[in-house]
């Protein structure tokens, strides 16, 4: 009568797939706690680790409308559970903080049902937690949360998202200053039109950059590692962004571009010891301008 559901931080858009590229990190996560209860409703009954700023209001929080979109899709009514919501990482921080409640929530409510819906099934119903946190219903942090590993997004209509090995040795570098982005207004900022000459360059990289990670070649992994639509507008937002990306390409890293929406900065690596070598110094470069970072090393 009582459940607890882990969903991992995420990175999404991995430099050239904007909204159609994302993969897990193995922490931080968010972690879900549910019981019933005799009466119905869902009820919200604490969350730590978000000093507050999450709305209890179970219809307004995407670890909770998740849960209530399921049980109308399965035509349950009357249901009561409590909810416990472990926030472990900030929000607005481009690591799927929203989307790791989500995922978390849509599994800890399909488990306590005796999942009668596989994971890939429970996509849609986390991604309308990403609606509700973000004003769009992307996948790119929700899809890696809940299938684990390197996520592709080919169509959102039809929906068709699979998995793709990575190689081995791949490892990923993520570190977040102290500072909040909202997904919604880094969106807002986007340029609805793109030339044809851009997208070409990120045609070959999106090709690039599975072709690198399919076949371990770490060299084209880190040449495909390149956004020329997204990145050099949202990366105005991001103080140091260029100073700390060259010191994680200087200090051996393939690859370094912005996480999701930011302000994380993510970098890949082959080899854990050169993960941690490029966060010592994108964290050393912000702090040289009295920007204070944390930095999370994972294999992918
Ligand atoms: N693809 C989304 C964006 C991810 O970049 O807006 C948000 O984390």
């Amino acid at each position: 009568n009582s459940v607890k559901a882990f969903a991992p931080a995420t990175v999404a858009n991995v430099a050239c797939g904007f909204d159609i590229f994302g993969f897990a990190i193995e922490e931080p996560g968010d972690v879900v706690e549910l019981r019933r209860r005799d009466e119905p409703g869902i009820v919200i009954t604490d969350i730590f680790g978000d000093e507050g700023r999450l709305p209890r209001n179970a219809e307004k929080n995407a670890v909770t409308v998740v849960m209530l979109r399921l049980l109308e899709h399965l035509g349950i009514q009357d249901f009561g559970c409590e909810v416990v919501l472990h926030k472990n990482m900030p929000l607005g921080s481009g690591m799927g903080s929203s989307a790791a409640s989500s995922v978390a929530g849509v599994v800890a409510m399909n488990e306590l049902l005796g999942n009668p819906l596989t994971r890939q099934e429970l996509l849609p119903f986390a991604m309308e937690g990403e609606r509700m946190a973000s004003g769009s219903a992307h996948a790119d942090n929700v899809g890696p949360s809940l299938l684990g590993g390197f996520v592709v997004i080919r169509s959102y209509t039809p929906l068709d998202i699979f998995t793709i090995p990575v190689p081995e040795d791949l490892y990923c570098t993520l570190v977040h200053p102290d500072i909040e982005i909202n997904t919604k207004d880094a969106r807002f900022i986007l340029r609805n039109e793109v030339s044809l000459k851009n997208t070409i360059a990120q045609m070959g990289n999106v090709a690039g950059l599975v072709a690198g990670l399919m076949k371990a070649d770490y060299e084209l992994i880190g040449r495909s590692m390149v956004d020329v639509i997204i990145e050099p507008v949202r990366s105005i937002l991001i103080p140091e962004f260029n100073a700390v990306k060259q010191a994680a390409i200087s200090n051996g890293a393939l690859g370094c571009s912005i996480s999701g929406s930011g302000p994380s900065l993510f970098a890949l690596s082959r080899g854990m010891e050169s993960a941690i070598k490029a966060g010592n110094a994108m964290q050393q470069q912000f702090a040289a301008a009295g920007i204070e970072s944390s930095v999370h090393v994972s294999a992918i």
